[in-house]
């Protein structure tokens, strides 16, 4: 079983220094992205014994977290040996967003903090809240401005993840990367669509370019269609940019983060792991995943998910994938993995590529009159309340 390659005859490399926000180092200038369902303590455990990096959590909403929502507690909490707990936050209420950031300080919750302006989920953008809300200049400040002078106060940097716009005639990242650079952010992460692209088409890598130029005193972070090492080396010639967030590209390949490391500490060293390697981590993650939810069953129906994405491109039948995509127990769980021919090697090209969520450009929808200029009306400050509810990502 092969686990790592060398091959310095052709693989790319590219040093890059460490990651500053704020007083934090970040020495492999690496993000992972923050994904519903996904980067929990389970997930997140695993990624950081390939690679370094910053391993944000899931996101929470700012309400959720002041009500201190049970759920919400265990989507923020950490590992022991979590060097840098990271959290991401979305809030619409620069009040309730100022109270979340307060109990993070006060409370010692996380030495970071990420707000999300991403999400395009149409139920969400509709009533004015998500990857919508930007457009909005006066709440964007209001929020940020609360958030990060609160943050201040506990000495922890505060970032914000913004998509470029609304759709194409309605581009807000510019203008937001500089409102969050004014009031004191320490990085901007830009995932390079707009919300009308959701994840369709390719992440706009034009656009960071173009954001790092305008923000020469802002560190700025590119996002989006970053699915190998090699794609993150172009990202970074390409744009400029002060380093990665990384999202579908980890699903089922927590190794990608040694990659990542190796990659821009200028070494040519990949993981390509065989069915044996893949296997236990399959394992290891339902396992820990059971830990995490502290129930079984609910640690099982969400490994049902990654294991499509571990297995993608690997010579694995039907039958037993199926019965996999249903495993009930961490003991079927072994005793279908132990089906596998475990003596197989990486597959090559066929587990490499795109990955994960993808689907179609859609309109955008938003409140109307939103788009008939830059600041909040009585009405549409009445409507975004509800747009932090049952929101989960994006
Ligand atoms: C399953 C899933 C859940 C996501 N949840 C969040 C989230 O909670 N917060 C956020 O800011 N972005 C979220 N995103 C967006 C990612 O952080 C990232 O911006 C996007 O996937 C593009 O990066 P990629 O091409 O590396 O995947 C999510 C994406 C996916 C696929």
């Amino acid at each position: 079983m092969t686990t790592l390659t060398d091959a310095p005859n052709y693989t790319p490399t590219l040093k890059l220094p460490p990651l500053q926000l704020g007083k934090l180092t970040i020495d492999t200038p690496v993000v992972l992205a923050p994904m519903a369902g996904v980067t929990n303590r389970a997930f997140r455990r695993l990624c950081r014994e390939y690679g370094g990096g910053l391993f944000v959590t899931e996101m929470v909403t700012a309400r959720a977290l002041v009500e201190r929502n049970p759920e919400s507690l265990r989507i923020i909490s950490h590992d022991p040996d979590e060097e840098i707990r990271s959290i991401q936050i979305y809030g619409v209420d620069p009040g309730t967003v100022r109270a979340a950031v307060r109990m993070v300080v006060d409370e010692n919750l996380a030495d970071h903090v990420d707000l999300n302006f991403g999400c395009p989920v149409p139920k969400v953008t509709r009533k004015g809240g998500g990857s919508a809300l930007p457009w909005k200049t006066d709440l964007f400040t209001s929020i940020i401005e609360a958030a990060t002078s609160e943050a201040a106060k506990g000495d922890i940097p505060l970032t914000v993840k913004i998509r470029t716009g609304i759709d194409k005639d309605h581009l807000t990242y510019l203008e937001s990367a500089k409102i969050a650079r004014d009031h004191g952010a320490a990085a901007v992460t830009l995932h390079a669509r707009t919300a009308g692209q959701y994840y369709a088409g390719h992440s706009d890598w034009d656009a960071i370019t173009t954001l790092r130029e305008a923000m020469d005193d802002l560190p700025v972070l590119g996002n989006g269609d970053i699915f190998s090492a090699e794609d993150a080396i172009n990202m970074v010639e390409q744009t400029g940019a002060a380093g990665v967030m990384v999202g579908r590209g980890c699903q089922g390949r927590p190794w990608i983060f040694g990659d990542l490391q190796a990659a821009f500490e200028g070494r040519a060293d990949r993981f390509r792991p065989g069915v044996r390697k893949v296997a236990d981590t399959v394992y290891r993650h339902g396992q820990l995943l059971t830990e995490f939810f502290e129930d079984e069953g609910k640690g099982m129906r969400d490994i049902r998910k990654h294991i499509a994405w571990y297995f993608k491109g690997y010579p694995v039948g039907g039958e037993i994938r199926s019965q996999l995509a249903q495993v009930p127990s961490l003991a079927v769980l072994r005793e279908l993995l132990d089906q596998l021919d475990l003596d197989l090697p990486y597959p090559g090209e066929a587990a490499e590529g795109t990955r994960g969520r993808a689907g179609h450009p859609k309109k955008t929808h938003v409140p109307d009159g939103w788009l008939d200029n830059r600041v909040m009306s009585d009405a549409h400050r009445e409507m975004i309340k509800a747009a932090e509810l049952d929101i989960s990502g994006g």
